[in-house]
């Protein structure tokens, strides 16, 4: 006598067949352009977990099974949504190219909401307002705002958009750490560095008021310091452009459908070796110093730290900016020893959930922190006025493990 308890479980075997066989094999013959699916085992779930998990790794076995390894979009599913993975680097210029089909503000208006922004509120930040009055548009020293429509409420919008993204700034303390690892574990850049950036400082002591960044930032005169900056963000940022699809539209002969979301993992370009050549894990800065004409821009036109398109990062020459001045200065002042040993460079955490996905700088791999011994450099100079707070950060690199002794 088969049980009722039997006799349940095989039909829900068979429903979740069914099921299968229906979503991942019939349904693709009958809707060839849609993009292939991902196979899931469990519905409306789908690759939640592995999604929050390591997006990168997920998103590269796509490629690889569903996605014909770039040539394709492909889907995913998360808690009951479609999202649509595009790698390609022809099909990601076609997203960045149509803002008429994609856009950006509905996840800025979700985070606003579960900030805790009324209804109201957001109808009014979203919808367009008034414009801003031309003494507010004319700033003084050339600073504009870069709000295409100038009314006001393009301006809370781009500020809400701040806000959110401000949470980038712990990418900050992320980088400074990245870069100094790096660069203390290639002491020879350090040098190269020290040389190129020296004709920088203009006056007595290595003061940030007598740095010139005009220098310090052109790729010209600091090449060295421009192509460690380059290769640490290719390696330790994993960001992603998020793009809502508001009307149907066909990216790379798949038809995308309005309400579905598309991600774009720029990790997936940094890290191919197509592009990069082989060795593209691997922290190596010649490859921008050396690279010349066609190279250099094929280079260039995939390296994504800043995601692409209407809603690139506009915090990202401020980023450079602070950075690099801050490298430079530590650098001049200190001279620094890893204690222990010198040759495993910590790699970066793809799983952790606070790097995950797409928040720019990922973290430190657990339990790889290093300790290095920090000693004032033979060069001149005391933290100045109003510099305090480079101390501060050099404090707050104590946690990431990198200590004076
Ligand atoms: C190295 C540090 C940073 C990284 C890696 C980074 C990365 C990114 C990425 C990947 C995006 C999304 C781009 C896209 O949708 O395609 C973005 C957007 C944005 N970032 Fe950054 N960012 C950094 C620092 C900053 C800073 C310092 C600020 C502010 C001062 C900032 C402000 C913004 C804003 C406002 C947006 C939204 C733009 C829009 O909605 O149109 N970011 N950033």
């Amino acid at each position: 006598m088969i049980s009722i308890g039997t006799i349940s479980i095989a039909f829900l075997v068979i429903l979740w067949i069914t099921w299968r066989a229906w979503t991942f094999t019939i349904l693709p013959k009958l809707r060839p352009n849609a993009p292939k699916q991902l196979p899931y085992a469990i519905p409306f779930v789908g690759h939640a977990f592995s999604f929050f998990g390591n997006t990168t790794a997920l998103a590269l076995r796509g490629r690889r099974i569903v996605g014909r390894n770039g040539k394709d979009v492909f889907s995913l599913t998360a808690m009951g949504d479609t999202i649509h993975i595009v790698t390609n680097p022809k099909h990601i210029s076609e997203v960045h190219g149509n803002n008429a089909s994609f856009s950006f503000h509905e996840f800025t208006e979700d985070f606003v909401k579960s900030m805790g922004l009324s209804r109201e509120g957001i109808s009014v930040t979203y919808g367009y307002g008034p414009s801003l009055p031309s003494w507010f548009l004319e700033k003084p020293n050339g600073f504009t705002w870069s709000t295409p429509d100038k009314s006001f409420a393009e301006l809370v919008r781009q500020m809400h958009h701040a806000v959110f993204w401000l949470v980038l700034t712990n990418t900050n303390t992320k980088l400074v750490f990245r870069l100094l690892t790096y660069l203390l574990h290639n002491p020879e850049l350090i040098s190269a560095i020290r040389d190129e950036v020296a004709p920088a400082f203009s006056g007595e002591g290595l003061d940030f008021k007598l740095l010139d960044y005009d220098y310090v930032g052109t790729s010209d005169q600091c090449p060295t310091l421009d192509a460690v900056w380059c290769e640490t963000l290719r390696l330790c940022t994993n960001s992603i452009s998020l793009r809502c699809v508001t009307q149907d539209v066909v990216i790379g002969g798949k038809l995308l459908k309005k309400g579905s979301k598309v991600i774009i993992p720029y990790r997936l370009l940094h890290l191919d070796e197509s592009i990069y050549g082989p060795g593209a894990d691997e922290f190596r800065p010649q490859r921008f110093l050396e690279a010349k004409g066609r190279e250099k821009t094929r280079l260039f036109s995939h390296w994504r730290p800043f995601g692409g398109g209407k809603s690139m990062c506009p915090g990202r020459h401020l980023a450079e900016h602070a950075l690099k001045r801050m490298l430079v200065i530590m650098i001049f002042r200190y001279d620094f020893e890893i204690m222990g040993d010198a040759t495993k460079i910590p790699e970066c955490d793809e799983t952790r959930l606070g790097t995950m996905p797409g928040t720019g700088a990922m973290s430190v791999k657990e339990g790889q922190d290093f300790w290095v011994k920090i000693t004032e450099s033979g060069a001149k100079g005391r933290f100045g006025e109003g510099e305090e707070w480079l101390e501060e950060k050099m404090a707050s690199l104590q946690l990431l493990g990198i200590t004076k002794l």
